[in-house]
């Protein structure tokens, strides 16, 4: 999308909070890879997802610096909870700082280890459940997660699209590409769910548990 024409839709949408505008920046200063940050306008849509669909309980899967997770807890009722897994310790304090600067911090649970295996041991059921750790491993997390999601819950998957090369030839060794293709193709033919990809940012496919 053209500068302009993101900018515009950034004005005309809600402003950032200004928490996460610092999150942001100092996301950009001190990892190495920013741009898997949410950032402002998915930001602004997962906040209004999780009021849209009412949710009280979220799973995110990759915390990263806890952008996304201050977006959910911001969307959830008062008593809402968002349980979100990373696997890099190295985040956790920095994220942990950020979510007790905000007044929605208390909503969040942080959890440290591999999202397969943390998974399991969270007794909740989910409105919502948010996919954004390793792509190699998405139709592994759909799967773990689906008897988890209460029928009409939501599953969200980011990077869905991959940087377009979902519809570009593909290398034999791309495991990532190989496994964002499986998973939508998965998702798209799977008679329990209704499925849309929208086309924000690097793709964020919208499903809805139907059974
Ligand atoms: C794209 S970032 C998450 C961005 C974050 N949701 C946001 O929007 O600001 C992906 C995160 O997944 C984590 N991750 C990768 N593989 C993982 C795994 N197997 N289990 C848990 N976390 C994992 C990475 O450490 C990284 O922080």
């Amino acid at each position: 999308m053209e500068d302009s024409l993101y900018q515009y839709i950034l004005d005309h949408s809600d402003k950032e909070p200004e928490l996460l505008q610092k999150l942001d920046r100092q996301t950009h200063v001190t990892t190495i890879n920013p741009r898997m940050l949410s950032g402002h306008l998915q930001g602004r849509i997962l906040k209004m997802i999780t009021q849209m669909v009412g949710a009280k309980t979220v799973l995110e899967l990759g915390t990263f610096t806890g952008y996304s997770a201050l977006c959910f807890a911001e969307g959830l009722p008062d008593d809402g909870i968002v349980h979100t897994i990373d696997d890099n310790d190295e985040l956790e304090e920095f994220a942990q700082g950020f979510f007790a600067q905000s007044e929605h911090g208390y909503k969040i649970v942080q959890h440290i280890g591999k999202a397969l295996e943390v998974i399991p041991t969270i007794e909740a059921r989910f409105d919502l459940v948010f996919l954004d750790a390793d792509k190699r491993e998405y139709l592994e997390y759909y799967q773990a997660v689906f008897d988890k999601v209460h029928t009409g819950g939501y599953i969200l998957a980011d990077n869905t699209l991959w940087d377009g090369k979902v519809v570009q030839p593909v290398a034999h060794n791309d495991k990532q590409t190989i496994a964002v293709l499986e998973f939508n193709d998965f998702v798209a033919n799977d008679p329990r769910v209704e499925t849309v990809i929208l086309p924000l940012r690097d793709g964020l496919t919208l499903i809805r548990k139907n059974s």
